[in-house]
């Protein structure tokens, strides 16, 4: 196999990453909330009921925003059900899972939630089932400080402070005919102009979110950001993007290559953003809100075997792979690539759901593969995106032609003194060495090489097996002479490579 060449330089700047790059997701569906966030009565609970065994973990990983209340499940939502006296809460039918909604759990409760897992909220409203009214009402809710109907309604809930959310999104997935209320385009970017206008007028600090297409797969893309940015351009701030990817055939060559998909699929939207924007002659670049991506098609047919109406069942319990990491490493490595154009982004979900945590209601905790990457990603790869200019060996596939077995991008924390390089080997059998020019960097020296690998591919861990795929520093992987550095990155492996800048 041939070396990958690449080169770390400052003059190959992508921009600043926005911290929020490393945010995540987690909505009123199966455990992600009861059994996951919430759990009154475990034994790890604090007097509010937040399991701590999930904070930590959640703090662990440093996410800087959390999406909420969903998904599908925000698109029925009547938020007024989960605030106040818990005893006088509704339990509610949830159509979007098809599961019953004690309302228990509802928006202070989050807020709370996220001041102690040092997060910030992002919340979503429902352009499902309402629409303009509910729009400024939950802002007034949560953001106005008091003297009306709803900002006193908030601190007689016991909250006198704002809880001051900065960013909100205007529904979810309106394109998709499985969405409560879903719209056609059009009726959905009225909607979302007029909704927008009033909640900058209740706040106008606030960041909006529109939504953008649920895939790159549906029929109506990229019409759908089109037409919805000519009702609404002037007045958000986002377009939201999602893709999950499964591995359902076995194929898992091209599995690992999905993430050239979310490449186009950014590119094609930035494209959109920006020819609505010369049709418009407006000086406002839009950006992007990667707000749902992740692998997701373990847990499909489990799923349909779910009788319906239950409270808080096991649902989109994805158990993750070391392939799956290794899947979540290359769309962390798509999204800081995409840095200057996509500045929020939200691994979907957090807990329980398609997620990085695992816990047992009742009961242990554990970190699934993908926490990992996310993890690594999250702390190191904060500061300034650098294109690595990677010219990998390649193998052929169907859908994506060439696509080069290293995947790669670099991070520079200049204040920190650190330079980290994040490299994905999709080669299932052979190490790749990657040759890197340091150029600008002459005194750089590697510090630590971490790596996440397996012999199995399919290697999970379990709550009895917690440990069997974790990350580990490589102590013989790292060449540096005569002014290149060479990385031998194992078969199939999660790569973080991080480099101390100073003599
Ligand atoms: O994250 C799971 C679901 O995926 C969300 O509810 C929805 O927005 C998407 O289809």
């Amino acid at each position: 196999m041939n070396d990958a060449r690449a080169v770390l330089a400052r003059e190959l700047a992508i921009d600043t990453i926005d911290d929020r790059l490393y945010g995540s997701f987690v909505e009123h569906l199966g455990r992600a909330v009861y059994g996951g966030l919430y759990e009154p009565g475990h034994p790890l609970a604090d007097r509010e009921g937040f399991r701590g065994d999930v904070l930590d973990y959640v703090r662990a990983l440093n996410t800087p925003i959390v999406r909420y209340p969903g998904g599908n499940f925000v698109s029925g939502y009547q938020w007024e059900d989960g605030v106040g006296p818990l005893e006088a809460r509704p339990r509610r039918l949830d159509l979007a899972w098809k599961t019953l909604e004690s309302n228990a759990f509802g928006t202070d409760e989050f807020v709370r939630w996220c001041r102690k897992a040092g997060t910030e909220p992002m919340m979503a409203i429902n352009l499902g089932t309402r629409g303009v009214d509910e729009a400024r009402s939950l802002v007034e809710y949560c953001n106005h400080p008091s003297g009306t109907k709803y900002s006193d309604w908030r601190i007689e809930n016991g909250y006198a402070e704002p809880h001051n959310i900065n960013v909100w999104c205007l529904g979810n997935e309106m394109d998709g005919d499985w969405q409560i209320g879903h719209k056609t385009a059009e009726e959905y970017g009225r909607l979302a102009e007029g909704a927008a206008k009033v909640m900058r007028w209740v706040d106008p600090t606030i960041e909006i979110v529109a939504c953008g297409s649920s895939s790159r797969a549906m029929s109506t893309f990229p019409q759908w950001e089109a037409t919805v940015l000519e009702h609404t351009y002037a007045h958000v701030d986002y377009i939201s993007l999602h893709t999950y990817y499964g591995n359902r055939d076995g194929n898992t060559a091209h599995f690992l290559a999905q993430s050239i998909g979310m490449d186009s699929f950014i590119e094609e939207v930035v494209a959109t953003c920006d020819f609505i924007r010369a049709k418009k002659r407006q000086k406002k670049r839009m950006m992007l809100s990667f707000d749902e991506w992740n692998v997701w098609f373990h847990s499909n047919q489990a799923d349909r075997e779910q009788p319906p109406w239950q409270q808080a069942p096991p649902l989109l319990e994805d158990l993750y792979t070391l392939e799956d990491a290794l899947v979540v490493g290359c769309m962390l490595i798509s999204l800081i690539k995409h840095c200057d154009r996509v500045r929020i982004a939200c691994l979907a979900q957090l807990v329980n759901v398609i997620a990085p945590i695992f816990t047992a209601t009742g009961g242990g905790i554990v970190k699934q593969t993908t926490y990992f990457p996310f993890q690594h990603a999250s702390r190191y790869g904060r500061g300034i995106a650098l294109d690595m200019k990677v010219d990998s060996p390649s193998y052929e596939d169907p859908v994506y032609d060439a696509v080069p077995y290293v995947e790669a991008v670099g991070v520079l924390a200049e204040d920190h003194g650190e330079l980290t390089a994040f490299a994905v080997n999709r080669n299932q059998e052979e190490t790749v060495v990657l040759d890197l020019d340091l150029r600008d960097f002459a005194l750089a020296r590697v510090a630590e090489h971490i790596a996440l690998a397996h012999p199995d591919l399919k290697a999970v861990n379990t709550l009895n097996n917690p440990d069997q795929v974790a990350p580990c520093a490589l102590n013989d992987s790292v060449e540096e002479a005569a002014g290149r550095t060479r990385i031998a990155l194992p078969p199939a492996s999660w790569n973080v490579v991080r480099f101390s800048l100073e003599a």
